[in-house]
């Protein structure tokens, strides 16, 4: 056990405030995640082995692979109250495999939104609604930043998502597959996790938009309310059928402009009988009815149907916050002020326009 958690010089770690490169010694004592790429451990940092930094998460992932990931360029310019926060960053050779790994030294949250509905599941409780409305609009708010930016996230899943129970705040991560979109620049359509993959991915569009994410938090709030995956689709094809069951088979006009050359199956034949909205209501009773009519509006094959940020976060189903402004951490008897939900920046202002006068509290 001794030897597992390692302690180094660095000799380049730019800070990405500052831009100042100095050498550090990094002392990392935690492992706390592992993904597709590399793996996540908890560090502190110091110049001088007198003042420390931290704790951050620091995520390692291969430097000079053929996979282009645009992780670092993006966090360095990422600068979002709902997006994670990235310190520093540096490259080190690993003593184990003589890689060059790049590391990037972000804030660390204390839990992801995966760990969360988990932990609510299988003690076979709710996750209250409160704590729904507050990390779904966060997730909104990242997302409204994001892609004025351009910035598609392309794999928006709970294990993405920090949050901080205590405190109710939440921040996007892992920005591996994200991308800035241009306009008629196609793009591969296998990202993003199954479970998560909008309809237009699922059959493989080239020209899609940042409405992708959208559908993610279509997927991530509905598994909020219902502590397991809306959409499980036991193989890629399958996703389509389990999407089927809830919205109706899709049109041929849907995937026509999605994907005019795709041959899968196309589950045509409805696969429940009643209307959407019976089984949104059945699946998702406990959203109440504002709840369910964002859902519906989310939820939909066409990614031009769906609401943009602006207009998720205008979505009555969030006056509660607006309204009153504390919440019960899980485990706590007291009620505690919400995070600063409205404090919004000069670019978000602007994207907002003419919906202020519904994103805003009315005091
Ligand atoms: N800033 C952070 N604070 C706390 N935990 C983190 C942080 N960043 C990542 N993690 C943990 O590490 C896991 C993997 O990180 P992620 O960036 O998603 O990498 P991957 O591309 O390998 O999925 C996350 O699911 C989460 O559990
Ligand atoms: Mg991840």
């Amino acid at each position: 056990m001794s030897q597992r958690y390692d302690q180094f010089i660095a000799n380049d770690v730019t800070s990405n405030k500052s831009n100042v490169t100095r050498q550090m010694l990094v002392k990392e004592y935690k492992k706390i995640g592992h993904g597709a790429f590399g793996t996540v451990v908890q560090a502190y940092l110091t110049p001088d082995n007198n003042k420390w930094y931290g704790p951050f998460a620091i995520k390692k992932v291969p430097a000079q692979t053929e996979y282009k990931s645009r992780e670092l360029e993006i966090l360095r310019i990422a600068d979002h109250p709902n997006v994670v926060k990235l310190e520093y960053f540096f490259t080190h050779v690993s003593p184990t495999d003589n890689k060059v790994y790049q590391h990037l030294a972000m804030e660390c949250l204390p839990e992801t939104l995966q760990l969360e509905i988990h932990r609510y599941a299988s003690n076979k409780l709710e996750l209250p609604l409160k704590h729904i409305k507050l990390y779904t609009y966060q997730i909104a708010r990242g997302m409204l930043y994001l892609h004025a930016l351009g910035i598609c996230h392309r794999d928006i899943k709970p294990s993405n998502i920090l949050v901080d129970p205590n405190t109710g705040v939440l921040k996007i991560c892992d920005f591996g597959s994200a991308k800035k979109l241009e306009q008629n620049q196609p793009s591969i359509s296998y990202i993003c996790s199954r479970f998560y993959r909008a309809p237009e991915l699922i059959v493989g569009c080239t020209q899609y938009t940042t409405q992708i994410d959208i559908w993610g938090l279509g997927c991530v709030m509905g598994e909020m309310l219902i502590g397991k995956a809306v959409f499980q689709g036991q193989e890629p094809l399958l996703q389509l059928r389990e999407i089927s069951k809830l919205l109706g088979p899709p049109d041929k006009k849907f995937i026509f402009f999605s994907n005019p050359s795709y041959d899968g199956p196309l589950f045509s034949k409805p696969l429940f009988s009643g209307s959407v909205q019976a089984r949104f209501e059945k699946h998702f009773g406990h959203a109440g009815p504002e709840g369910i009519d964002l859902l519906m509006k989310v939820l939909v094959y066409e990614p031009e149907r769906r609401p943009s940020p602006r207009r998720i976060l205008a979505h009555p189903f969030f006056d509660d916050l607006r309204r009153e402004r504390y919440f019960f951490p899980r485990g706590h008897t007291q009620p505690k002020y919400l995070p600063p939900l409205f404090d919004f920046s000069q670019i978000e202002i602007q994207v907002i326009g003419d919906l202020a006068s519904q994103v805003m509290p009315s005091e």
